[in-house]
């Protein structure tokens, strides 16, 4: 490797299971992006190598992975403000391994479902027209809104780690989303679910999540606000008669 270059050092998973480590030098005038590296490589190098991406702008979530040992988006990541030539690459830790850089993330999906991440309504209106909604109430959720679905909060989480029951950060501020959303009337639903088992007491506010998430999201405060809202629901539940 010279000054000029790169190095690339990416961990792989085979068909059969077998792991390895490739190294690849590439050019740096070639690149910006981490992610565009690794399409480098596939286009120059090497095939064989898979990496999953889509939209390389940091909307369509599909190209986390470890870079240099912290969860991190590729095509956001600039290469040169990696404080070294030397660039680390595995997949996400936490998912298991489907090819190289490639994750199962469907365990992500099912968990960010559980928290019915969608309006629910309780009357019978007419709702063929559209559900109004003034700037000030869609400012109370907005910053929750902006998730991606990039999974790298999950990663990040020691106890998404070592506790697969766990809901973890990205569903639960998915549920925070549509409990602050003015035209849904589901609040008791999923409060019923975060404040079981798989939910926000297995948080131990580490915050590794929010310093992990590239759209500020901030999925630690959301589920601080979770439990505050929980606590209001149990004691709630104690004086309704329905
Ligand atoms: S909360 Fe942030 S890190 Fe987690 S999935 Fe959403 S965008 Fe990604
Ligand atoms: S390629 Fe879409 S978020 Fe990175």
């Amino acid at each position: 490797m010279t000054k000029t270059e790169y190095e690339f050092t990416v961990k792989r998973k085979n068909d059969e299971g077998a792991v390895s480590y490739s190294r690849y030098s590439v050019p740096k005038d070639k690149i910006s992006t981490v992610l565009e590296g690794l399409i480098y490589i596939t286009e120059n190098i090497d095939q064989t190598l898979s990496v999953r991406y889509s939209c390389r702008m940091e909307i369509c979530g599909s190209c986390g992975m470890e870079i240099n040992g912290k969860p991190r988006m590729a095509c956001s990541t600039i290469a040169s403000k990696l404080g070294t030539d030397k660039i680390r690459v595995e997949p996400l830790k936490h998912y298991d391994v489907v090819k190289d850089l490639v994750v199962d993330i469907d365990p992500f999906f099912e968990k960010y479902r559980k928290g019915l991440p969608y309006i629910i309504r309780n009357d019978e209106e007419d709702y063929s027209s559209e559900l109004r909604q003034t700037p000030e109430q869609f400012k109370e959720y907005e910053k929750y809104s902006m998730c991606i679905k990039c999974g790298l909060c999950l990663d990040a989480c020691p106890i998404a780690g070592t506790d697969p029951d766990y809901m973890g950060p990205a569903a639960l501020a998915g549920v925070l989303r549509y409990n602050l959303d003015n035209r849904d009337q589901g609040s008791r639903y999923r409060l019923e679910i975060i404040n079981g088992e798989e939910g926000t007491s297995r948080c131990h506010f580490v915050g590794e999540c929010t310093e992990a998430c590239p759209k500020g999201v901030d999925p630690s405060f959301a589920i601080q606000i979770l439990r505050s809202q929980g606590l209001k629901h149990e004691i709630s539940k104690i004086f309704r008669k329905d």
